[in-house]
């Protein structure tokens, strides 16, 4: 049976569903090299800041058995950097750059400068970062989301998705996609992170990162069924040429296929990435692939959006 993994997401055909999410491998040229020469259908570059950001302090990163911590800060080389890279490198692949900004005016300014170059991939605008020391998630601030985007869309016309927080409670869900639906985006992410989670050693009785006292972003295992929620809550909330990356969670074959049953067109993977390296988008290609052929689905499309309530 001939299997085809491709999707699109505006005006991008990814080769197939799976991408490294913001902040995974790709935040210098060589890991980015790295992730266009495996067998990931797009990438995705390190969320920028206009300048150049060191990040908060060591420990800020832990892997556990059901997932990992993260309070990186957003250390990156800086917009220009990967601006230089996306349009000077082999475009093999889609590209998803990632920008985020804890000044809002700075994510104009980010988006006047992608507006302005060659570049002609996907940008994703990520509010919802919460590493920032003193920064909120702007994505649970409906009033500064619907703002930003009333104010990106003044000024930019290529391809734009937002990455999101992850929402909790159906009337959120409803709220956020009211304001989303009021504008041409491209593409949603969902989600980031469960932002706030606390990690602990019970044996030295410290927590597992240093920066905002051990507080951090949760990701892997643990977020899964809040990934998937927040997939299908959007899926079936948003108009449909807004597209959905579904994030959080994968650790093989039937999580990717677990997110595009929910509704995402394509999935990204972050602390797997983290642990396994390049090389696991070719197994967990494997895995969804045999998955698909014991199923009878010969492409995505066949088996996208259709979870059945239980009976
Ligand atoms: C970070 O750099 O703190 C992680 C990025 C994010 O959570 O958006």
């Amino acid at each position: 049976m001939k299997i085809d993994l491709s999707t699109t997401i505006g005006p991008n055909q990814f080769s197939n569903p799976l991408i490294n999410a913001a902040g995974v491998w790709d935040e210098t040229a060589l890991e980015l090299d790295e992730l266009v020469a495996s067998t990931a259908g797009g990438v995705t570059t390190k969320s920028a800041t206009l300048e150049p950001r060191s990040g908060n302090q060591r420990p800020r990163y832990a892997d556990v058995a059901l997932g990992s911590i993260n309070s990186m800060g957003l250390p990156n080389q800086g917009l220009k950097y990967y601006l230089d890279y996306v349009t000077t490198h082999d475009a093999s692949k889609p590209i998803d750059l990632s920008i985020a900004n804890p000044n809002p005016m700075d994510n104009l300014t980010a988006l006047q400068m992608i507006q302005d170059s060659s570049f002609q991939g996907l940008t994703e605008l990520n509010l919802s970062c919460p590493n920032v020391i003193g920064k909120p998630q702007i994505g649970y601030d409906l009033a500064a989301l619907k703002q930003i985007l009333q104010q990106a869309f003044k000024l930019f016309t290529k391809p734009l998705g937002i990455k999101l927080p992850p929402y909790f409670d159906l009337q959120q869900f409803d709220a956020v996609a009211d304001i989303l639906n009021q504008f041409p985006l491209t593409f949603i992410n969902t989600i980031n992170s469960v932002g706030n989670g606390l990690l602990v050693d019970p044996a030295s009785e410290r927590t597992l990162i240093e920066p905002k006292g051990g507080f951090g972003g949760i990701g892997g295992a643990y977020v899964k069924p809040v990934a998937l929620a927040n997939v299908h809550a959007f899926r079936s909330r948003l108009k449909p040429t807004i597209k959905i990356i579904g994030t959080g969670g994968v650790r093989n074959g039937t999580d990717v296929f677990e997110l595009i049953l929910c509704g995402a067109d394509a999935v990204s993977v972050g602390t797997t990435l983290m642990q396994a390296g390049p090389q696991l988008f070719t197994k967990l290609q494997d895995e969804l692939i045999q998955l698909m052929v014991q199923k009878h689905y010969p492409s995505l499309a066949t088996f996208r959006n259709q979870l059945k309530a239980a009976h």
